[in-house]
């Protein structure tokens, strides 16, 4: 039998996880309980829990769902760091709104992310979430109505942060050359695995709502982000260092406040999964102060 137990981090979504013992493999029972327990909750938390990046990689892929019948053969990644310290580390600095990673990818969806405190420095800036699922489950009947059977437009250009950042001149603008245009995506998504919808909008990358005026998509997005933003519905991870955190990238959405470049270090070591196929370039930054 598996030996890990688990408290709720909040109504809808996210669990504390113990007992998790870091090696490979993990038994059946293990693998089994941290499944359900993941398509159930969305996210994971794994307190003071060091490991390295071959369980990190390893775990992140069994949870998607993927066998692992040879861990020694995964392709693993130690140098993705979300980073204000180290030279190559992603998103450096800023604040970044709410999304999914790659929501503005028709080919290189991303189903998990992982990140593992590898440096942090207090007070450290948090990791941020909601749930997409609950969102589109506490639609309002009039809202719902609204959005049912209508398709998102997906890009990311700068007056897109500018609109959304509502005079925050923190907002980091992430651009990407992946030479992918617009992708369309349903409102209502259903969710490849476990066959929930989620409410497929997000701050970030979404540009507008297929088949109505700009004037009326910016009336239904800012309520459809009133709705899956609000305060009450968030939660806040506070990092400290050995952390371990794992979530559904299409169930939940994550943001974090600002973070400076002479702060204190704030180094998190991520994987994705699926591991990708192709690796698309880094992206370029801009704040909006400067850009
Ligand atoms: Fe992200």
């Amino acid at each position: 039998m598996s030996a890990i137990t688990a408290r709720d981090l909040s109504p809808a979504f996210g669990s504390e996880v113990f007992g998790l013992e870091t090696c490979i493999p993990l038994d059946d029972d293990t693998i089994a309980a941290l499944r359900k327990l993941f398509d159930e909750r969305g996210l994971l938390v794994f307190r003071n829990t060091p490991l390295d990046i071959r369980f990190q990689t390893y775990l992140s892929e069994l949870l998607i769902g993927n066998d692992v019948p040879d861990p020694d053969a995964l392709t693993v990644k130690d140098n993705f760091l979300i980073s204000n310290r180290e030279p190559t580390g992603a998103a450096p600095y800023g604040r970044l709104l709410y999304h999914s990673d790659q929501m503005w990818s028709g080919k290189d969806r991303v189903d998990l992310i992982s990140l593992y405190g590898r440096e942090v420095g207090q007070p450290a800036t948090p990791t941020m979430f909601v749930s997409a699922v609950e969102g589109w489950d506490s639609l309002p009947a009039a809202l719902r109505a609204k959005v049912e059977n209508r398709f998102a437009i997906q890009h990311y250009d700068s007056e897109v942060y500018r609109k959304r950042a509502a005079g925050d001149t923190d907002v980091l603008v992430s651009t990407y050359d992946t030479g992918e245009d617009f992708v369309t995506t349903p409102i209502g998504f259903t969710h490849p695995r476990t066959g929930k919808i989620i409410l497929y909008v997000c701050q970030q990358t979404t540009q507008r709502i297929e088949g109505l005026s700009e004037e009326e998509s910016d009336r239904l997005l800012d309520a459809l982000f009133d709705h899956l933003y609000a305060s009450d519905k968030e939660l806040a991870h506070h990092w400290q260092e050995g952390d371990f955190i794992i979530w559904d990238n299409l169930s939940l959405q994550h943001a974090r406040p600002n973070v400076v470049l002479d702060g204190p270090p704030r180094t998190l070591r991520k994987t994705i999964a699926p591991f990708p196929k192709s690796a698309i370039a880094g992206p370029k930054y801009a704040s909006l102060a400067k850009g």
